[in-house]
């Protein structure tokens, strides 16, 4: 294919850009003023099923691209803009590129096809391998009480004649294993729930007071004393109840690690117009720094049997996650835990999506 020589009114096209037009592998072309098709390059020319006659407008020769671009004046201004196109292979998505050049502009088509199924199959895969290990972890949660339960069944079938207080402890056993494995079935249930929540604008830190009146009833945080800093501009978009349990996590494993003594201190900012950012920190012990890497694994614990099971944090950030934010930790250099919560902060449009 040769370059059309194109003379656009005043100002000409420099050879150069042609010839970078027409090395580019995706579809490429030029348009004069008004939106005519000057000049195209192979791929683009493939595209077209042709060679270029005359100077047919963009509508003209890509419908589908002029559709996209028409509308928003000027409309060879610089813009971007996706587009997904029906074809008989199935749907086909394309980034445009618009960009002005002297007395035109230039047009360029990415296939981003291909990009979005690796996009999908990466997070497939991703997703697979954290459903198969965390399969892993249920079954050894779940396996060692099983085993203590039938184990203590078969000592209570052995044994008929048992007095009533050993009857009474080894029923007593088989309850809190049961426990166990219900604690862990509805933790799970939780992360399973995650993703499908109906979503609506709130401030953060409503969710923030709402979980700090139900502590300041809760025994365990009578000892904890704990100051909360608020944002009024820290306004985000999900849901309230799913957000409430990663602060509820949070201020419980503080509780739990200041061994319910101690503070917590909540501040909430907004460092760029798009970001809300909500602090937790405490003032025990901090974090091993060799547990840092492991704090979201799901069933990382350190508490003992009956009082973790290590899944409050890797829900928190299944959680914050599905909701376009990030958790942060770090020990405080003047001591302590220090987590940050970091969500887009979202103003004006709809209440409820
Ligand atoms: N504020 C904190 N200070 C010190 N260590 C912490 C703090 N928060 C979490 N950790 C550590 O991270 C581990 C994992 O926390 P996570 O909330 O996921 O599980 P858990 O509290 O052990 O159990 P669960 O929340 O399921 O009851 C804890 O066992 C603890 O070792
Ligand atoms: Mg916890």
């Amino acid at each position: 294919m040769t370059a059309t020589k194109i003379s656009m009114p005043r100002s000409p096209v420099p050879d150069a850009v042609l010839a970078f037009a027409d090395a580019l592998p995706w579809p490429a072309m030029l348009l004069d003023g008004e939106g005519r098709v000057v000049h195209l390059n192979p791929a683009a020319a493939a595209r077209a099923g042709g060679k270029l006659r005359g100077r047919p407008p963009l509508e003209q020769l890509f419908p589908e691209y002029g559709a996209a671009l028409r509308g928003n004046e000027p409309w060879l201004g610089e813009r971007e803009t996706e587009l997904t196109r029906e074809t008989p292979l199935g749907p086909v998505h394309e980034r445009l590129w618009l960009r002005p050049l002297s007395g035109g502009a230039c047009l360029v088509v990415a296939d981003e096809t291909r990009m979005r199924e690796l996009e999908a199959t990466d997070a497939q895969t991703a997703r697979l391998a954290s459903l198969g290990f965390m399969l892993a972890g249920v079954c050894h949660e779940v396996s060692n009480p099983l085993a203590a339960i039938y184990s203590m069944v078969q000592i209570l079938q052995a044994n008929p004649g048992l007095s009533p207080e050993t009857l009474e402890k080894g029923l007593a056993n088989i309850a809190a294993n049961v426990k166990r494995i219900l604690d862990v079935s509805k933790r799970l249930s939780d992360f399973s729930r995650v993703g499908d929540a109906p979503r609506s604008r709130f401030a953060v830190d409503m969710v923030v007071e709402e979980a700090l009146v139900v502590l300041r009833q809760d025994h365990r945080f009578a000892e904890i004393e704990i100051s909360h800093r608020p944002d009024p501009e820290s306004v985000v978009l999900g849901n309230p109840g799913q957000l409430q349990e990663v602060f509820f996590n949070l201020f419980i494993n503080a509780m739990q690690a200041m061994q319910g003594r101690g503070r917590i201190a909540v501040v909430t900012r907004h460092p760029v117009p798009e970001r809300v950012e909500v602090e937790v920190r405490d003032n025990g012990p901090g974090i091993p720094p060799e547990h840092l890497p492991r704090l979201f694994e799901p069933f990382f614990t350190t508490k003992p049997v009956g009082q973790g099971s290590g899944l409050g944090l890797s829900i928190s950030n299944e959680i914050v996650h599905e909701h376009g934010g990030a958790i942060r930790v770090a020990n405080h250099p003047e001591g302590g835990a220090c987590f940050v919560i970091e969500l887009p902060c979202v103003r004006g449009g709809h209440d409820d999506l």
